[in-house]
């Protein structure tokens, strides 16, 4: 069977681009093929940005609730806590000792820091941990452990996939076939989902639109979304209208039709926003109650992920196993 394995980092609210570049397919693909689904929160990834206690535990329940009350089934995808698999961070180690250190300086995040402290006439390594720096060994020893097939997510990690495939040759040319190559599925139209400002939605621009909001707070952020000074009532573009883009991942394609026709002759762009918001929500609703039930009960959530952790470090037992095999750490 293949083995299908996404992540997400608690360093923010789940936002709409997470949502439908990563958590929607890779639902989609639980659902639609037989497959084993690991989909895990990426708590260690998010511990290089957030060093803060409370921070650090809401964001990751956060993640954990938000998957839950979207429709992740834990009877049918492994859900996890990467630091309840220590699995994990035994592979990054070895696999951090076949790294060149070259590879890691060409890594965006680290180089994005870089740029930043650049621009800010400071030292470059200002800001800029161990951990974040071998960011990418750790994605792929989450990736490699499972001999993971696919792996759904947006555009920006893309190269990071890349990586954990270059890790694994290096594996692979020193010691045998050992790992299997990962693929990244990304798809074109959900490849990088834009934010309030029309820059891609990110954490680190704080232009996202959180999942689960108030109603109140959807419709305002809805609100704040970037558009052209088309008048009121001249046509307009669907296809390069942020509204109308995020119109699409929540909408039935009669809607998105009737949308289309409507930026034709010309809705209003309070009008357009005030669409969206009505099908966004009409989504959202029962999800966020769920969201918030979650929330209020943590040992619900704990117990689901201590079962999946069990499961996670079961499938991965065996693996590790050989790598340590192939090493030379037994006779
Ligand atoms: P993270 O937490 O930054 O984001 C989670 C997922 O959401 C996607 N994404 C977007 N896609 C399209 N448009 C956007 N504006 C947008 N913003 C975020 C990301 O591409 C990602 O798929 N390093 C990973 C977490 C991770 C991981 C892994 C993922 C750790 N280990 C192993 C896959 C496999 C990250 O920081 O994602």
């Amino acid at each position: 069977q293949e083995i299908v394995l996404t992540g997400i980092k608690p360093t923010g609210k789940v936002h709409l681009g997470n949502y439908i570049a990563a958590i929607k397919p890779a639902l989609a693909i639980a659902q639609e093929r037989p497959c084993t689904a690991l989909y895990f929160i990426a708590d260690y990834h998010g511990l290089t940005f957030i060093q803060d206690r409370n921070e650090f535990n809401d964001l990751s329940y956060g993640i954990a609730a938000t998957w839950l009350a979207i429709g992740l089934d834990p009877e049918r995808v492994i859900f996890y806590r990467q630091s309840d698999v220590p699995e994990i961070f035994e592979l990054s180690w070895i696999l951090s000792c076949l790294t060149p250190k070259g590879l890691m300086n060409r890594a965006h995040a680290y180089k994005a820091a870089l740029d930043t402290n650049q621009q800010l006439d400071v030292d470059p390594d200002t800001g800029v941990n161990m951990g974040l720096f071998t960011y990418p060994i750790l994605m792929a020893a989450d990736i490699l452990l499972f001999q993971s097939d696919i792996v759904p997510v947006g555009k920006d990690q893309i190269q990071h996939v890349e990586i954990a495939r270059d890790i694994a040759e290096a594996f692979n040319r020193n010691y045998g076939e050992t790992f299997k190559m990962p693929n990244y599925l990304v798809d074109e139209h959900t490849a990088v989902i834009p934010g309030l400002d029309g820059r891609k939605m990110s954490k680190s621009y704080n232009n996202t639109i959180p999942l689960f909001e108030t109603a109140e707070n959807l419709k305002k952020l809805i609100g704040k979304i970037k558009t052209d000074s088309t008048p009121p009532h001249e046509p307009k573009e669907p296809d390069t209208s942020n509204i109308f883009s995020l119109y699409t991942h929540f909408a039935t394609p009669d809607q998105i039709e009737a949308f289309r026709d409507q930026f034709r002759s010309g809705i209003s762009w309070g009008d357009a926003k005030q669409e969206l918001f009505r099908v966004v929500n009409a989504f959202l609703e029962q999800p966020r109650e769920k969201y918030n039930d979650l929330i209020a009960s943590p040992d619900q959530i704990d117990k689901i992920l201590y079962e999946g952790a069990q499961k996670a470090r079961a499938l991965a037992a065996p693996l590790l196993n050989e790598v340590k095999q192939r090493i030379g750490r037994y006779r």
